[in-house]
């Protein structure tokens, strides 16, 4: 257990302090751990601030609209977090309380295995270990393990790995004063990821694990972890135009199945109208999944065109009233400045 007493001392004298640290109260953690899914502490924090002071509590969330949290998400990128976090905060409600076994927490809409052991120790003392990046990064590095992190296998050892060395409640000598071990470790194991053993250019000769780490031994701290190559993500190329009427402009809501559903756009179309001017060229945006090249015009008119049924028209000066991605507001930008 050398590893994780170590890693909890470095934790006493370097761990972060984050204002949802502060709390032990499950609504406000799950809150911090859907924003921190994927945005950095720096750019979540306001975030979560803003959530906790828009919305208290689990109940004051579930009665809002979704429009209301995607326009509070606005930025962050990622919508699915925030339609899932405004279903789960139904599900939470109808529950009557915030679950508080693993398997509960589970079952909550856009929570998965690393969001679950989060909370679960965090609110709850529940002794699971937390495999996120962060811990595959450190954790290969230090064992020297280079099985693929996304393999079936590698998910597996990792998370065998992790559980294995998260300190019970119990044990002599860790933890620190008046918080659970489990939660402490975990919180230890994230920060030392993203402080001291970090992907490009960790500071091994600082790092008080450097005797007992495989990689910095071997020399292949730079080599680890291993990730099996994927495909290359597909391009999609997405042609909007801005058509301007009167000071109104016309809008419509991206359903089901594709990306951004439930938020704003422009017309998007197949063929530029005669007469439309072309603000921007190949905008390119990147997803997950996607990488996005975007042409925007602009096409003013004295009369409104028929379009298809979804199309709104909207006061121009009420656009900042509908959630758009984060692409559509950089397009629109180029008009409005
Ligand atoms: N990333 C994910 N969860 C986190 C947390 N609770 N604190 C800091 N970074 C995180």
């Amino acid at each position: 257990m050398e590893f994780s007493f170590v890693l909890l001392e470095w934790f006493k004298e370097h761990g972060r302090d984050l204002p949802w640290r502060q709390t032990r109260d499950p609504y406000a953690i799950w809150l911090s751990e859907i924003i921190l899914q994927q945005t950095q502490v720096k750019q979540g924090w306001d975030y979560w601030e803003r959530f906790v002071r828009h919305w208290p509590t689990v109940d004051d969330l579930a009665a809002a609209t979704e429009d209301e949290v995607l326009r509070e998400w606005q930025g962050l990128g990622y919508y699915s977090r925030a339609r899932n976090l405004h279903f789960a905060a139904k599900q939470i409600v109808e529950l009557g309380h915030f679950p508080n076994t693993l398997e509960g927490i589970k079952a909550l809409k856009g929570v998965g295995d690393y969001t679950a052991a989060a909370i679960g120790s965090f609110a709850f003392d529940i002794p699971a270990a937390v495999v996120d990046g962060n811990v595959y990064r450190v954790l290969s590095r230090h064992f020297g393990i280079d099985t693929p992190i996304n393999t079936t296998e590698g998910k597996k050892v990792f998370a065998a790995l992790a559980q294995e060395l998260l300190p019970s409640s119990g044990e002599e000598g860790l933890g620190v004063e008046g918080v659970s071990t489990s939660s402490t470790y975990n919180q230890a194991i994230m920060d030392f990821g993203a402080i001291q053993c970090t992907p490009q250019s960790p500071d091994c000769m600082a790092c008080p694990l450097m005797e007992s780490c495989e990689a910095f031994r071997s020399g292949k701290v730079t080599e680890l972890p291993v990730k099996l190559k994927t495909l290359k993500v597909k391009e999609r190329h997405l042609v909007y135009v801005y058509i301007r009427c009167k000071g109104h402009v016309a809008i419509h809501r991206r359903g089901a199945g594709d990306i951004w559903q439930g938020l704003w756009e422009p017309y998007l179309v197949d063929e530029v109208p005669v007469g439309a001017i072309l603000l921007r060229q190949n905008v390119k945006h990147v997803l997950t999944h996607r990488i996005l090249m975007a042409d925007f015009y602009l096409w003013e008119v004295e009369q409104r065109p028929q379009l298809p049924d979804d199309y709104v028209w909207i006061k121009e000066s009420e656009l900042d009233d509908y959630a758009k991605p984060r692409l559509i507001e950089i397009l629109i930008e180029s008009i409005c400045s």
